[in-house]
């Protein structure tokens, strides 16, 4: 979707849709006055009698609006005007957004960014542009790969405008990046299995190699995984025909000698479960479990497109968790490459194993930090839901860092302790530890089998497996933490 800025008065501005939005009780933004002047008090008429609904995420058109210039009206509801902060208003937007979507429009113009917010007065208008644009746009996704447009509708917007003057240029050309990341992270995440493979993800990244100049791309086989004695990683990816593939993104965008930021994804293009073979329910999924490598992925576009100023590399760990009979079996004890051993129990628990030995390589990197994304633990989806990511971290300015990035875009984490006393639960009588922790707090013996393996280095590790997609409706993936994690490097950048 392209999206422009145009400042001329609403009411004027002809296009197929005028987007406006309403709260209860709230007074009418600029635009919808405007547009009721022009009207001749036909919207605050309408307003009074109930025609239309202000209820947060309610939308509906109105037509034969006189005296504008737009051939219909979406009225936005955003609830009660003292209740409205970044997120409700983020909730409103996503709705306007799969309303236009959903109808044969292809362009709109777009003005419930100019609302009178009460209860967050503090959010600048540029702020609320960027949060419209970006919901909007992040909407829009519809995916097509497989199963292509008919002539009937939903179809996409083509085009948006949003209202504003050059000013808000930086804002919604922030939106545009951050959107574009959460757009590419979710169709990665929607693509089929036996279409994304680990050789996908690695095509897909030289894809973003060649369209940039300061971006370097390295990916490395089996084999160079074996000399480096990546053995936890390669022990997942034994049972499975598609050949692991180690990608590694660099960004240039600021002085060689600054720290990176280092991301890491969790990429397993497939998870079965391997030889603890999942369930037919639990698998059909499992496609979503490289949610982890498209958020990085999305978040380091986005940082390009950006050109933001700061030195990014971005890690995925692209493997395919079957069962053979090579595949690693229950008992097994592998040496990761830090040289810890480890006792595979469960072959299901396989992403701690791939992700262990990629951070223990983001050390050749010398970062500043390492963020681990991952669609980890069953355990997370239980304990947060479908709202938060769940973030554990040794390094509280990083943790604090990470939820107020996803404060500000509206792509939210929330932090679970990291206590030595989890640590026990993954002590094994025959290696360095256990990979699974058993039932008691599951997300968090996770992590702390990831901390491990990051004890000299400023970690986070952010488990989406609740946030990441979602099930049973059309929503499919939601590119998050795309958002988030682009957010942290921008607000790292100024
Ligand atoms: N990819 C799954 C985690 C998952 C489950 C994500 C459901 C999203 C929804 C992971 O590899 C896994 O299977 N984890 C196991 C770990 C257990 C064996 C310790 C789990 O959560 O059941
Ligand atoms: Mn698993
Ligand atoms: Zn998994």
């Amino acid at each position: 979707m392209r999206m422009n800025l145009e400042n001329g008065p609403a009411a004027g501005i002809s296009t197929e849709c005028l987007v406006l939005g309403f709260t209860e009780n709230g007074e009418l933004s600029p635009a919808a006055k405007a547009t009721d002047e022009v009207s001749g008090g036909t919207i605050s008429r309408m307003l009074k009698d109930g025609d239309i609904e202000t209820t947060l995420g309610k939308t509906h058109f109105l037509h034969g609006i006189p005296g504008i210039a737009a051939t219909r009206i979406l009225a936005v509801g955003f609830g009660k005007q003292e209740k409205l902060d970044l997120a409700r208003f983020d909730r409103g937007c996503q709705a306007a957004g799969k309303t236009l979507r959903d109808h044969q429009l292809t362009q709109c113009h777009v003005c419930v960014h100019e609302l009178e917010f009460s209860a967050v007065a503090e959010i600048d208008i540029a702020d609320r542009l960027k949060q419209a644009a970006l919901a909007i746009h992040r909407a829009n996704y519809l995916y097509t790969i497989t199963k292509p447009l008919k002539d009937s509708s939903p179809v996409p917007v083509q085009s948006a405008s949003f209202q504003g003057g050059d000013t808000l240029q930086v804002a919604l050309d922030q939106a545009d990046a951050l959107a574009i990341g959460f757009e590419k992270s979710k169709l990665l995440g929607d693509l089929p299995p036996n279409i994304c493979s680990p050789a996908y993800l690695a095509q897909d990244a030289a894809s973003i190699a060649a369209h940039y100049d300061n971006v370097e791309l390295e990916v490395l086989e089996e084999s160079d995984m074996a000399d480096l004695g990546m053995d936890a990683l390669l022990s997942i990816s034994r049972g499975s025909a598609n050949d692991a593939k180690l990608i590694i993104l660099k960004y240039t965008g600021a002085a060689s000698d600054q720290k990176p930021v280092v991301l890491v994804g969790k990429g397993v293009t497939f998870d079965s479960g391997g030889l603890s073979l999942k369930s037919g329910e639990n698998m059909m999924q499992m496609k979503y479990d490289m949610c982890g490598a498209a958020g990085v992925i999305g978040a380091f576009e986005a940082c390009a497109k950006l050109q933001m100023q700061v030195n990014v590399i971005c890690i995925v760990a692209a493997v395919e968790n079957m069962p053979d009979g090579d595949a690693c079996r229950p008992g097994d004890v592998v040496t990761s490459m830090s040289g810890k051993t480890i006792e595979v129990l469960n072959t299901d628990a396989e992403g701690r194993l791939v992700l262990c030995d990629a951070i223990t390589y983001c050390e050749k990197f010398d970062p500043d930090v390492i963020i681990d994304v991952a669609t980890l633990t069953g355990a997370c989806v239980v304990a947060l839901g479908h709202h938060a990511s769940g973030l554990i971290s040794n390094d509280d300015e990083l943790a604090d860092d990470l939820l107020a990035a996803g404060n500000d875009i509206v792509d939210r984490a929330w932090r679970l302790p990291l206590w030595e006393e989890y640590q026990s639960q993954l002590d094994s009588p025959f290696a360095d530890m256990k990979n699974v922790g058993g039932m008691p707090a599951g997300v968090l013996t996770a992590g702390c089998f990831l901390s491990r393996f990051a004890e000299d280095q400023r970690w986070a590790h952010i488990d989406i497996a609740g946030s990441a997609w979602k099930w049973g409706t059309d929503d499919g993936a939601s590119g998050r933490p795309a958002g988030l994690l682009a957010q942290y490097l921008l607000n790292r950048s100024k």
